[in-house]
């Protein structure tokens, strides 16, 4: 972490300097109410409205849609913002084809094999929406729910309280599922994520979010050069339907391995039978950390040309590293610029896909009395 710019942009708001060269209104010390406009009316009369927030040099804006992340803005080492996550500027563009930019996944995120599982003997079947699988939950996942949200500051933090009750039998899943999922900017820029869920009847639950990172800024072209690391030795292998097989395989010796910090680009185009069928990366790689208590080293991405730096923790015993090989030039973002093949990826902390079937998986399941909780930090530097 360069504690550098956090001291320039600190000190500068002690000063009370309008800090120009940081971008405009720099409230980087926290404890600013987020704030909230209207971005959209949904067919059936609904608004939707966007909140505003910044914290330690990052600035987020997210809506009630999706409680997606519309912007999200951190400067490269010479302080010039740029909005670093793919998504569009209209609301109607999220309905109608979005790709779940920046979205909370729910109540699975990734795959179930033919949108099937069966839990103390009853069969459930879900919402199929990816070829013969069921995709995040579903053709209605909590992508496209809107959220109540409630704004909040907390000693130097400030964010959201999000909240959605997902009804028994939505999408195919049994059990009332209340969700609550808390997006916190911390003093330090950081952007926290905490999931809890309930439920009055054994489910499965696998919550994510799908920021598409570009480092460089969305709309700026390829991630090809971002240096990724995966601390995970091993990756869960997919048939042609991106279902995992059950094994986990080794990353050593394969264009998977991302111990080290690689360009992103280096072996997109080797000709491997998973990146074949994937058309570049979209696996689900095991953490060495496994589930763990509390937050761990998971990822580092990094942009070299402007320094931007991205680090993420989580309680998650997975991470689908998705290179972004379904966007192709159909999608016009924020910026005004469309999206190819590449421009944008996804770092997804999760537990495995599939794991409802598939014993040997960590569990996914979740009983009445439970509550499903963990948590993803985002860390940026420059
Ligand atoms: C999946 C991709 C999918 C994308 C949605 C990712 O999480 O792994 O296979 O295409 O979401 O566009």
């Amino acid at each position: 972490m360069d504690m550098s710019r956090r001291t320039v942009i600190a000190g500068a708001a002690a000063a009370g300097i309008a800090a120009t060269a940081l971008g405009s209104a720099a409230h980087a010390t926290g404890g600013r109410k987020p704030v909230r406009t209207l971005f959209g009316t949904l067919a059936d009369g609904t608004e939707v409205h966007r909140w505003s927030l910044e914290n330690g040099g990052t600035r987020l804006k997210v809506l009630s849609y999706g409680g997606i992340v519309q912007s999200l803005e951190i400067p490269d080492r010479r302080g010039r913002y740029a909005n670093v996550s793919a998504g569009f500027d209209d609301l109607a563009d999220y309905v109608a084809k979005s790709p779940y930019f920046g979205a909370l996944i729910g109540r699975y995120g990734n795959r179930i094999g033919k949108g099937r599982f069966t839990l103390d003997g009853t069969a459930y079947q879900l919402s199929v929406n990816d070829g013969e699988n069921s995709l995040h939950g579903g053709a209605q996942g909590f992508d496209k729910r809107v959220w109540d949200v409630e704004p909040f500051t907390a000693g130097t933090d400030v964010g959201l309280r999000l909240s959605y009750t997902s009804a028994d039998g939505e999408q195919g899943y049994p059990g009332t599922l209340k969700v609550k999922v808390t997006y916190t900017l911390t003093r330090h820029g950081d952007w926290r994520i905490d999931y809890a869920a309930t439920t009055d009847k054994a489910t499965v639950v696998n919550l994510t979010s799908h920021v598409y990172w570009n480092l460089a800024g969305e709309g700026s072209g390829s991630i090809e050069d971002h240096e990724l690391t995966i601390a995970a030795s091993r990756y869960t292998p997919t048939d042609a339907g991106l279902i995992p097989t059950g094994e986990l395989a080794k990353v050593a010796g394969t264009p998977f391995d991302f111990r080290r910090a690689k360009p992103v680009g280096r072996d997109l185009r080797a000709a491997h039978p998973q990146l074949i069928a994937a058309q570049g990366f979209d696996h689900n790689w095991v953490l060495d950390k496994g589930v763990t208590a509390r937050p761990e080293h998971a990822a580092t991405l990094r942009d070299p040309a402007s320094g931007r730096t991205l680090r993420i923790a989580t309680n998650e015993p997975g991470l689908q590293f998705y290179s972004g090989n379904f966007l192709d030039g159909t999608l016009t973002g924020t910026s005004g610029r469309t999206y190819r093949q590449g421009d944008a990826l996804c770092l997804e902390t999760q537990h495995f896909p599939d794991s409802p079937n598939q014993p040997s998986f960590p569990s996914t399941v979740l009983r009445p009395g439970q509550t499903w909780r963990t948590t993803t930090i985002h860390s940026f530097g420059n």
